[in-house]
Protein backbone atom coordinates (compact mmCIF):
# COMPACT_ATOMS: atom_id res chain seq x y z
CA UNK A 1 0.00 0.00 0.00
CA UNK A 2 1.12 3.18 -0.90
CA UNK A 3 0.98 6.06 1.45
CA UNK A 4 0.98 9.90 0.56
CA UNK A 5 4.00 10.47 1.30
CA UNK A 6 6.16 8.46 -0.51
CA UNK A 7 4.11 8.88 -3.32
CA UNK A 8 5.08 11.66 -6.00
CA UNK A 9 2.84 10.78 -8.88
CA UNK A 10 -0.63 9.63 -8.57
CA UNK A 11 -3.42 8.52 -11.66
CA UNK A 12 -6.54 7.59 -10.00
CA UNK A 13 -9.33 6.61 -12.85
CA UNK A 14 -7.53 8.93 -15.64
CA UNK A 15 -9.53 8.98 -18.97
CA UNK A 16 -9.52 11.09 -21.47
CA UNK A 17 -11.53 11.46 -24.90
CA UNK A 18 -10.58 13.69 -27.87
CA UNK A 19 -13.57 14.95 -29.44
CA UNK A 20 -13.65 14.24 -32.87
CA UNK A 21 -15.49 15.97 -35.75
CA UNK A 22 -16.83 12.99 -37.18
CA UNK A 23 -20.43 11.44 -36.34
CA UNK A 24 -19.28 8.04 -34.36
CA UNK A 25 -17.59 8.75 -31.09
CA UNK A 26 -14.30 7.95 -30.58
CA UNK A 27 -12.65 5.28 -28.25
CA UNK A 28 -11.48 6.88 -25.04
CA UNK A 29 -7.64 7.34 -25.56
CA UNK A 30 -6.83 7.06 -22.11
CA UNK A 31 -9.65 4.38 -20.00
CA UNK A 32 -9.81 4.32 -16.43
CA UNK A 33 -5.95 4.33 -15.74
CA UNK A 34 -4.64 4.09 -12.01
CA UNK A 35 -1.02 4.31 -10.80
CA UNK A 36 1.06 5.26 -8.47
CA UNK A 37 4.89 6.72 -8.90
CA UNK A 38 6.81 5.75 -5.61
CA UNK A 39 9.34 8.52 -4.45
CA UNK A 40 12.82 7.77 -6.67
CA UNK A 41 12.13 5.31 -8.93
CA UNK A 42 12.31 4.78 -12.92
CA UNK A 43 8.83 3.65 -14.10
CA UNK A 44 8.57 2.77 -17.68
CA UNK A 45 5.06 2.42 -19.50
CA UNK A 46 5.15 0.41 -22.81
CA UNK A 47 2.83 -0.21 -25.52
CA UNK A 48 2.69 -0.12 -28.89
CA UNK A 49 1.95 3.10 -31.18
CA UNK A 50 -1.62 5.08 -30.22
CA UNK A 51 -1.57 2.84 -27.17
CA UNK A 52 -2.63 6.52 -24.85
CA UNK A 53 1.14 6.76 -23.21
CA UNK A 54 1.75 10.26 -24.25
CA UNK A 55 -1.61 11.25 -23.92
CA UNK A 56 -1.63 10.02 -19.94
CA UNK A 57 1.76 11.47 -19.66
CA UNK A 58 0.12 14.96 -20.77
CA UNK A 59 -2.41 15.19 -17.99
CA UNK A 60 0.11 15.67 -15.44
CA UNK A 61 1.73 19.69 -17.05
CA UNK A 62 -1.74 20.50 -19.09
CA UNK A 63 -0.28 19.59 -22.41
CA UNK A 64 -3.26 18.42 -23.75
CA UNK A 65 -5.39 20.12 -26.43
CA UNK A 66 -8.91 21.80 -25.53
CA UNK A 67 -10.43 19.05 -27.44
CA UNK A 68 -9.38 16.55 -24.69
CA UNK A 69 -11.67 15.69 -21.99
CA UNK A 70 -9.92 14.56 -19.05
CA UNK A 71 -11.82 12.57 -15.99
CA UNK A 72 -10.16 11.36 -12.93
CA UNK A 73 -7.56 12.70 -10.29
CA UNK A 74 -3.80 13.49 -11.15
CA UNK A 75 -2.61 14.07 -8.54
CA UNK A 76 1.55 15.27 -7.76
CA UNK A 77 3.05 15.27 -4.10
CA UNK A 78 -0.80 15.19 -3.06
CA UNK A 79 -1.99 18.42 -5.06
CA UNK A 80 -4.27 17.30 -7.60
CA UNK A 81 -2.92 19.53 -11.11
CA UNK A 82 -6.27 18.89 -13.29
CA UNK A 83 -7.59 21.83 -11.72
CA UNK A 84 -5.33 23.96 -11.55
CA UNK A 85 -4.65 27.83 -13.48
CA UNK A 86 -2.30 28.32 -16.60
CA UNK A 87 -0.09 30.73 -14.03
CA UNK A 88 -0.32 27.56 -11.83
CA UNK A 89 1.01 25.15 -14.15
CA UNK A 90 3.48 27.27 -15.25
CA UNK A 91 5.06 27.45 -11.96
CA UNK A 92 4.96 23.24 -11.47
CA UNK A 93 6.22 23.12 -15.03
CA UNK A 94 9.77 23.05 -14.54
CA UNK A 95 9.89 23.33 -10.95
CA UNK A 96 8.43 20.34 -9.26
CA UNK A 97 8.29 18.67 -12.51
CA UNK A 98 10.23 18.74 -15.75
CA UNK A 99 9.23 17.28 -19.10
CA UNK A 100 11.62 15.57 -22.05
CA UNK A 101 10.43 14.92 -25.37
CA UNK A 102 11.33 12.63 -28.04
CA UNK A 103 12.62 15.35 -30.21
CA UNK A 104 15.14 17.96 -28.62
CA UNK A 105 15.13 20.13 -31.99
CA UNK A 106 11.47 20.79 -31.36
CA UNK A 107 12.33 21.96 -27.23
CA UNK A 108 14.57 24.13 -28.05
CA UNK A 109 14.92 27.55 -29.98
CA UNK A 110 16.91 27.03 -32.59
CA UNK A 111 18.04 31.15 -32.59
CA UNK A 112 19.30 31.35 -28.99
CA UNK A 113 22.90 29.92 -27.26
CA UNK A 114 21.57 26.73 -25.72
CA UNK A 115 23.73 27.68 -22.18
CA UNK A 116 21.11 30.80 -22.41
CA UNK A 117 18.42 28.58 -22.90
CA UNK A 118 19.32 26.66 -19.69
CA UNK A 119 20.02 29.82 -17.36
CA UNK A 120 16.83 31.56 -18.70
CA UNK A 121 15.39 28.13 -17.43
CA UNK A 122 16.93 28.94 -13.77
CA UNK A 123 15.82 32.39 -13.73
CA UNK A 124 12.12 31.75 -14.86
CA UNK A 125 12.03 29.91 -11.64
CA UNK A 126 14.54 31.67 -9.11
CA UNK A 127 15.63 35.10 -8.21
CA UNK A 128 19.63 34.69 -9.30
CA UNK A 129 21.37 36.69 -11.37
CA UNK A 130 22.52 36.16 -14.89
CA UNK A 131 26.52 35.25 -14.09
CA UNK A 132 25.31 32.95 -11.34
CA UNK A 133 22.98 31.45 -13.67
CA UNK A 134 25.62 31.39 -16.38
CA UNK A 135 27.83 29.16 -14.07
CA UNK A 136 25.03 27.38 -13.22
CA UNK A 137 23.85 26.25 -16.57
CA UNK A 138 27.56 24.98 -17.37
CA UNK A 139 27.94 23.25 -14.31
CA UNK A 140 24.58 21.15 -15.65
CA UNK A 141 25.89 20.99 -18.85
CA UNK A 142 28.91 19.69 -17.65
CA UNK A 143 26.87 17.36 -15.15
CA UNK A 144 24.83 15.63 -18.19
CA UNK A 145 28.34 15.34 -20.60
CA UNK A 146 29.02 18.13 -22.64
CA UNK A 147 32.51 18.36 -22.85
CA UNK A 148 34.54 21.35 -22.24
CA UNK A 149 30.64 23.03 -21.75
CA UNK A 150 32.24 26.25 -20.83
CA UNK A 151 33.09 27.28 -24.68
CA UNK A 152 29.89 25.30 -25.53
CA UNK A 153 27.97 27.47 -23.80
CA UNK A 154 27.47 30.29 -26.52
CA UNK A 155 26.94 27.91 -29.24
CA UNK A 156 23.04 27.28 -31.04
CA UNK A 157 21.43 24.38 -31.33
CA UNK A 158 21.92 23.45 -34.81
CA UNK A 159 26.01 23.40 -34.08
CA UNK A 160 25.55 20.35 -32.04
CA UNK A 161 24.91 16.53 -32.60
CA UNK A 162 21.22 14.90 -31.91
CA UNK A 163 23.13 13.23 -28.73
CA UNK A 164 24.20 16.80 -27.44
CA UNK A 165 21.10 18.72 -27.79
CA UNK A 166 19.19 16.27 -25.92
CA UNK A 167 21.55 16.52 -23.30
CA UNK A 168 21.10 20.30 -22.99
CA UNK A 169 17.06 19.53 -23.24
CA UNK A 170 17.77 16.78 -20.08
CA UNK A 171 19.99 19.73 -18.70
CA UNK A 172 17.36 22.46 -19.05
CA UNK A 173 14.97 20.03 -17.52
CA UNK A 174 17.37 19.17 -14.72
CA UNK A 175 17.69 22.96 -14.20
CA UNK A 176 15.37 23.28 -10.95
CA UNK A 177 16.08 19.98 -9.64
CA UNK A 178 12.30 18.69 -10.33
CA UNK A 179 11.11 16.04 -8.14
CA UNK A 180 9.66 14.44 -11.29
CA UNK A 181 11.02 13.51 -14.51
CA UNK A 182 8.37 12.47 -17.34
CA UNK A 183 10.52 11.44 -20.17
CA UNK A 184 8.39 10.56 -23.46
CA UNK A 185 10.14 8.54 -25.72
CA UNK A 186 13.48 10.75 -24.86
CA UNK A 187 16.45 8.66 -26.55
CA UNK A 188 13.83 6.99 -29.92
CA UNK A 189 15.37 9.63 -31.94
CA UNK A 190 19.13 8.77 -31.33
CA UNK A 191 20.99 6.51 -32.74
CA UNK A 192 21.59 3.39 -30.14
CA UNK A 193 24.70 4.11 -28.36
CA UNK A 194 23.78 7.86 -27.66
CA UNK A 195 20.60 5.98 -26.73
CA UNK A 196 21.87 3.79 -24.42
CA UNK A 197 24.28 7.16 -22.88
CA UNK A 198 21.13 8.91 -22.13
CA UNK A 199 19.20 6.06 -20.69
CA UNK A 200 22.50 5.82 -18.37
CA UNK A 201 22.26 9.11 -17.79
CA UNK A 202 19.05 9.59 -16.59
CA UNK A 203 19.31 6.55 -14.78
CA UNK A 204 22.79 8.44 -12.75
CA UNK A 205 20.24 11.39 -12.01
CA UNK A 206 17.78 9.71 -10.23
CA UNK A 207 20.47 8.14 -8.03
CA UNK A 208 22.33 11.59 -7.54
CA UNK A 209 19.21 13.83 -6.77
CA UNK A 210 16.23 11.06 -6.03
CA UNK A 211 14.14 12.13 -9.18
CA UNK A 212 11.54 9.91 -9.89
CA UNK A 213 11.08 9.52 -12.93
CA UNK A 214 8.29 8.23 -15.54
CA UNK A 215 9.60 7.09 -18.82
CA UNK A 216 7.76 6.53 -22.04
CA UNK A 217 9.10 3.81 -24.35
CA UNK A 218 8.45 1.57 -27.18
CA UNK A 219 11.31 -0.70 -25.89
CA UNK A 220 11.44 -3.24 -24.08
CA UNK A 221 15.68 -3.30 -23.65
CA UNK A 222 15.44 -0.08 -22.17
CA UNK A 223 12.68 -1.37 -19.07
CA UNK A 224 15.06 -4.25 -18.62
CA UNK A 225 17.84 -2.03 -18.44
CA UNK A 226 16.77 0.85 -16.31
CA UNK A 227 13.39 0.62 -15.03
CA UNK A 228 12.19 -0.25 -11.60
CA UNK A 229 8.70 -1.48 -12.15
CA UNK A 230 7.03 -1.15 -15.79
CA UNK A 231 2.93 -0.54 -16.45
CA UNK A 232 2.18 -1.96 -20.07
CA UNK A 233 -0.94 -0.13 -21.67
CA UNK A 234 -2.74 -1.68 -24.23
CA UNK A 235 -6.06 0.34 -26.02
CA UNK A 236 -5.44 3.10 -23.32
CA UNK A 237 -5.66 1.15 -20.38
CA UNK A 238 -2.97 -0.11 -17.87
CA UNK A 239 -3.06 -3.81 -18.27
CA UNK A 240 -0.46 -5.04 -15.87
CA UNK A 241 1.92 -3.26 -13.57
CA UNK A 242 4.63 -5.62 -12.15
CA UNK A 243 9.00 -4.82 -11.66
CA UNK A 244 10.71 -5.38 -14.78
CA UNK A 245 12.18 -8.81 -13.79
CA UNK A 246 8.53 -10.05 -12.96
CA UNK A 247 6.95 -8.54 -16.16
CA UNK A 248 9.68 -10.52 -18.26
CA UNK A 249 9.47 -14.08 -16.06
CA UNK A 250 6.01 -14.11 -15.53
CA UNK A 251 3.84 -11.87 -17.49
CA UNK A 252 -0.17 -12.37 -16.29
CA UNK A 253 -1.41 -10.55 -18.71
CA UNK A 254 -2.46 -12.19 -21.91
CA UNK A 255 -1.55 -9.26 -23.86
CA UNK A 256 1.46 -9.01 -21.93
CA UNK A 257 1.91 -12.80 -23.12
CA UNK A 258 1.90 -12.09 -26.74
CA UNK A 259 3.63 -9.03 -26.29
CA UNK A 260 6.70 -10.76 -25.22
CA UNK A 261 6.01 -13.66 -27.25
CA UNK A 262 5.99 -11.96 -30.16
CA UNK A 263 9.32 -10.13 -29.84
CA UNK A 264 11.92 -12.77 -30.29
CA UNK A 265 14.70 -11.31 -28.40
CA UNK A 266 13.05 -9.06 -26.14
CA UNK A 267 15.44 -8.04 -23.57
CA UNK A 268 18.03 -6.93 -26.05
CA UNK A 269 18.36 -3.74 -26.30
CA UNK A 270 17.00 -1.98 -29.60
CA UNK A 271 14.07 -4.35 -29.07
CA UNK A 272 11.06 -2.39 -29.81
CA UNK A 273 7.55 -3.27 -29.00
CA UNK A 274 5.98 -5.10 -32.39
CA UNK A 275 2.78 -3.76 -33.37
CA UNK A 276 -0.18 -6.00 -32.04
CA UNK A 277 -0.49 -8.98 -33.29
CA UNK A 278 -3.93 -8.63 -35.66
CA UNK A 279 -6.17 -10.90 -33.21
CA UNK A 280 -5.78 -8.48 -30.81
CA UNK A 281 -8.77 -6.16 -31.09
CA UNK A 282 -10.52 -4.42 -27.74
CA UNK A 283 -12.72 -7.00 -28.15
CA UNK A 284 -10.79 -9.69 -27.95
CA UNK A 285 -9.20 -8.58 -24.81
CA UNK A 286 -12.12 -8.34 -22.75
CA UNK A 287 -12.72 -11.98 -24.05
CA UNK A 288 -9.08 -12.73 -23.05
CA UNK A 289 -9.04 -10.89 -19.54
CA UNK A 290 -12.48 -13.04 -18.96
CA UNK A 291 -10.02 -16.40 -19.77
CA UNK A 292 -7.16 -15.08 -17.62
CA UNK A 293 -9.93 -14.37 -14.11
CA UNK A 294 -11.68 -17.80 -14.97
CA UNK A 295 -8.31 -19.65 -15.16
CA UNK A 296 -7.06 -18.22 -11.81
CA UNK A 297 -10.15 -18.42 -10.38
CA UNK A 298 -9.56 -22.01 -11.11
N1 LIG B 1 -4.65 15.77 -30.19
C1 LIG B 1 -5.33 14.66 -30.43
N2 LIG B 1 -6.56 14.69 -31.02
C2 LIG B 1 -7.26 13.56 -31.26
N3 LIG B 1 -6.80 12.34 -30.95
C3 LIG B 1 -5.60 12.24 -30.36
C4 LIG B 1 -4.80 13.38 -30.07
N4 LIG B 1 -3.64 12.96 -29.48
C5 LIG B 1 -3.73 11.63 -29.41
N5 LIG B 1 -4.89 11.19 -29.94
C6 LIG B 1 -5.35 9.79 -30.03
O1 LIG B 1 -5.22 9.20 -28.76
C7 LIG B 1 -4.74 7.87 -28.85
C8 LIG B 1 -3.49 7.73 -28.00
O2 LIG B 1 -2.45 8.50 -28.59
P1 LIG B 1 -1.05 8.72 -27.87
O3 LIG B 1 -0.33 9.76 -28.63
O4 LIG B 1 -1.28 8.94 -26.43
O5 LIG B 1 -0.39 7.29 -28.08
P2 LIG B 1 1.10 6.83 -27.72
O6 LIG B 1 0.95 5.56 -26.94
O7 LIG B 1 1.86 7.92 -27.10
O8 LIG B 1 1.67 6.46 -29.16
P3 LIG B 1 3.18 6.63 -29.75
O9 LIG B 1 3.94 5.46 -29.22
O10 LIG B 1 2.99 6.56 -31.21
O11 LIG B 1 3.74 7.94 -29.28
C9 LIG B 1 -4.53 7.61 -30.32
O12 LIG B 1 -5.66 6.93 -30.82
C10 LIG B 1 -4.43 8.97 -30.92
O13 LIG B 1 -4.89 8.98 -32.24
MG1 LIG C 1 3.57 9.01 -27.68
Amino acid sequence: MTTASDSVLDFTDVSVAFRSDGPTASAPAVDGVSLSLRRGEIFGIVGESGSGKSTLANTVLGLLPSSATVRGHVRVNDRDVLGLSESDLRALRGDEVAMIFQDASASLDPTWPVGDQIAETIRAHRAIGRRAAREQAIALMTEVGIPDAASRYGDAPHRLSGGMRQRIVIAAALANNPQLLIADEPATALDVTIQAQILQLIDRLRRDHGTTVLLITHDLGVVAQVCDRVGVMYAGRLLEVGTAHELFARPTHPYTRALLAASPNRVARGTRLPVVPAQWSVESLHESEAVAEAEAAQ
